[in-house]
């Protein structure tokens, strides 16, 4: 255990390079898990014949979703995260801890807005084989209104943070090449030493080339 640890710590003293394996199996799982959802959520109010079925997906999957991002968070908070780019401009480094967090935040409201409406609506929150989940919100023609409207709107805006979280990925990777992404994109390599010079997951400094 390494202790609490503020979102994207700048630190390049005894700096990790890699995010360790469960933090890079939930990332690109959850990834995954949430582009689907966005699309699932879309073909679902466009589509009245594939609705059901996607109905029938869209809710446990956004349960696991709150499920992980539980896990995710714990496990982000008590492991050491590599630091970023100690030449990173400063705006940058503002831009990406206010769109980490912002991603947290989302990954946390989106289920649990959707879970809550449901209940809003008075209908079982159905997951699989006739499993309901409690309902989490009074059954309420106004609630169910603002929480509808509310799982667009935060829809939309996951959709564009991921979309720009996306985009300076590939900076990092294409652009600026300072070892951010493959922090994220693979383990460390034995013997290898990255972009940012800093410790391996064992928390070993690179050996000298
Ligand atoms: C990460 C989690 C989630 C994401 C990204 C997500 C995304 C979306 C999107 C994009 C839509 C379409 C919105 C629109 O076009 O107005 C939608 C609709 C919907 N979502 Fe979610 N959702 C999530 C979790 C959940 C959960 C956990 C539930 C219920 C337990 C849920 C229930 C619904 C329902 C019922 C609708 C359609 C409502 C209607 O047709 O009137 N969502 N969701």
């Amino acid at each position: 255990m390494n202790g609490p640890t503020a979102l994207n710590e700048v630190s390049p003293a005894r700096a990790t390079t890699h995010f360790n394996r469960p933090a890079r199996l939930l990332h690109w799982g959850m990834a995954l898990a949430i582009f689907t959802m966005l699309f699932i959520g879309i073909g679902m109010v466009a589509s009245l014949s594939l609705r059901p079925i996607l109905v029938s997906l869209h809710r446990p999957l956004g349960i696991a979703i709150l499920l992980l991002v539980n896990v995710r968070l714990f496990n982000r908070l008590w492991r050491r995260p590599p630091s970023l780019p100690a030449d990173l401009p400063s705006a940058q480094i503002l831009a990406a801890k206010a769109s980490h967090w912002l991603l947290y935040v989302l990954m946390f409201a989106m289920p649990l807005i959707g879970w809550s409406m449901v209940s809003a609506s008075g209908f079982p929150v159905v997951m699989f084989g006739g499993f309901a989940l409690p309902p989490i919100a009074p059954h309420d023609a106004t609630v169910y209104a603002v929480l509808r409207a509310a799982h667009t709107w935060l829809a939309l805006l996951l959709f564009v943070t991921v979309l720009m979280h996306l985009a300076a990925a590939l900076f990092h990777a294409w652009v600026r090449r300072d070892g951010v992404f493959a922090g994220m994109a693979r383990g460390p390599r034995v013997g290898g030493q990255s972009a940012r010079g800093g410790m391996d997951e064992s928390g070993e400094p690179p050996p000298p080339m």
